[in-house]
């Protein structure tokens, strides 16, 4: 069975009562329930993973790479300057797709710089959760061990 896993970086634990005009009344856990209802409507198995810490987010990176097929990653603002998790995406061989729920480049002029989406397959930004189930559907049309 494919296995893919979700990453979410800091903040993203606050989804549903955090800032809900940019991000959405949806929560983490609804995220997570969503995405696990469509990996089993396609006989894929979802994992998901949250974390506020960089260490945590680039050993789980790490580990990724013999267990899942791919990964979705919202690296929440470590998008912005974690240079560690950028070489950590780099140090894998399986395709991360890099996720924002907001559209970043209408944002603080901060947001508009990812410094991980060019280790990445590629980035979906603005489209809400929305975003995370159209990387879903990139990753599983992706053949093995294409980056
Ligand atoms: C975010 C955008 C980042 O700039 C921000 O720091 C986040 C969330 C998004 O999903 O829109 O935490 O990654």
């Amino acid at each position: 069975m494919k296995k893919i896993l979700v990453v979410n970086g800091p903040n993203l634990n606050r989804l549903g009562v955090r800032e809900p005009g940019i991000y959405g009344m949806q929560t983490l856990a609804d995220l997570e329930h969503r995405m696990q209802e469509l990996g089993r409507g396609h006989g894929v198995e979802i994992d998901c993973f949250q974390s506020n810490h960089e260490g945590a987010i680039i050993d789980r990176i790490h580990q990724a790479d013999t267990l899942y097929e791919g990964i979705i990653l919202n690296p929440g603002a470590f998008t912005h300057y974690s240079y560690a998790i950028r070489d950590a995406i780099a140090s894998i061989s399986i395709p991360v797709i890099e996720v924002h729920i907001s559209n970043v480049h209408a944002r603080e002029e901060f947001r508009h710089h990812s410094v991980t989406a060019p280790v990445t397959k590629g980035q979906i930004v603005g489209l809400g959760l929305y975003g995370y189930e159209l990387a879903f559907f990139a990753l599983i049309n992706e053949k093995k061990g294409e980056k």
